[in-house]
């Protein structure tokens, strides 16, 4: 026989030895998986000493498999003692490096309120001071509300002129409201005389979204009948309206329009918070915010018309009142340089979050 012979106690002894030492150095289980193999495995000093018991003859055979068997017993038993403690390392490890502190706050980006809120509450804020009340009404309204208490006649090209989204099935009688205005009409009928009312909600026309139409919007409604209102009241208020959200000093401007329900009616204009008015009129330095107009078509106001006050049973012959309506998207629009309305209703908190020094 040409080699060291396996079944030599020393040679046993030795593989022994050099077996539970190799576990114990094992530093990982796949470095422990290797050891076993070479320790092991079917070409170890174990599996040739197995297979060199065949060939001995009978009477040693006891001895030897005693022998070869202690041997493979003590070094199974390392490796597998090595294994419980490498495993259980690996446990420690994967439960500290993976741990997860259910306490911790989630990182997510900051909120704000949304401008068109912050706005609506800041105007109402404008007239609780002066102790005019908030009111409120119905998103889809009644026609009468909407129109014809508002003396839009029933074949009236105004009604028409308003785009309106009408609520089904035809007949009902019920359309989403196309501005604030029926407030006016519900405020009138509720409240006892005086009525001073701000009224902040969202209406809807059929128009299309771009730049500058959204078939939603917002629009801030103002109301004051009493005995002896004037026009020289409604341009008193909306010059402090004026103040109050655009900054001091800065002028407004009526120009007549027509809207059914107001005699007279006017559009109502705010000079440019930009150039103060400044950028209109031959080689002044042009202005992006107004077109160096100068001015801003803010809304619309006027004189409540009488048959407006007949049909809320007030009588036109004592009192009179003003109301405006202006939209609260295009005035931040203008406050802000906003390019686009959609900004408004695409919920980016980086949007809301710029014009959060609104509030
Ligand atoms: N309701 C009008 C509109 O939506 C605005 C307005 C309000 C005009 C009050 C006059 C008086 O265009």
């Amino acid at each position: 026989m040409s080699g060291p012979d396996p079944l030599d106690p020393a040679t046993l002894e030795q593989a022994g030895t050099g077996a539970l030492a190799a576990f114990a150095a094992a530093r990982s289980l796949p470095e422990l998986a290797v050891t076993r193999t070479e320790h092991l495995g079917d070409r170890s000093p174990v599996a040739l000493a197995r297979r060199a018991i065949a060939g001995l003859p009978g009477p040693q055979k006891a001895e030897a498999g005693k022998r070869v068997h202690a041997l493979a017993q003590s070094s199974q038993a390392a490796y597998e003692a090595r294994k419980v403690e490498l495993e259980r390392q690996r446990d420690e490890r994967v439960l500290a490096e993976e741990a997860v502190d259910v306490t911790v706050l989630p990182e997510r980006p900051d909120g704000a309120r949304h401008p068109l809120t912050t706005i609506s509450e800041r105007v109402a804020d404008v007239f609780v001071a002066m102790g005019w009340e908030l009111a409120e009404g119905p998103e889809v309204e009644h026609e009468w509300f909407n129109f014809d208490a508002l003396n839009f006649g029933g074949d009236h090209p105004a009604r028409e002129m308003q785009d309106t989204l009408f609520v089904e099935p035809a007949g009902s009688g019920l359309v989403l409201r196309t501005h604030t205005s029926p407030v006016q009409v519900r405020s009138m009928l509720d409240r006892e005389l005086p009525v001073h009312v701000v009224c902040p909600g969202r209406v809807y026309r059929a128009d299309a979204l771009d730049a500058t139409h959204s078939p939603v919007f917002a629009q801030v409604e103002g109301l004051c009948v009493d005995e002896g209102i004037t026009m020289a009241h409604l341009r008193g208020t909306l010059d402090h309206l004026a103040t109050a959200v655009f900054g001091e000093g800065l002028r407004t401007r009526i120009r007549p329009n027509y809207f059914p329900f107001t005699e007279p009616s006017a559009e109502l204009d705010l000079q440019c918070f930009a150039c103060r008015g400044a950028s209109a009129g031959s080689g002044a330095e042009p202005c992006r915010v107004c077109a160096s107009e100068g001015w801003i078509e803010w809304g619309g106001c006027g004189m409540v018309h009488p048959a407006v006050l007949v049909a809320c049973g007030i009588d036109p012959e004592r009192y009179s009142g003003f109301a405006f309506g202006m939209g609260l998207e295009r005035t931040l629009m203008f406050r802000h340089g906003i390019e686009s309305i959609r900004d408004f209703y695409e919920g980016d908190s980086r949007f809301t979050l710029s014009l959060r020094s609104e509030a």
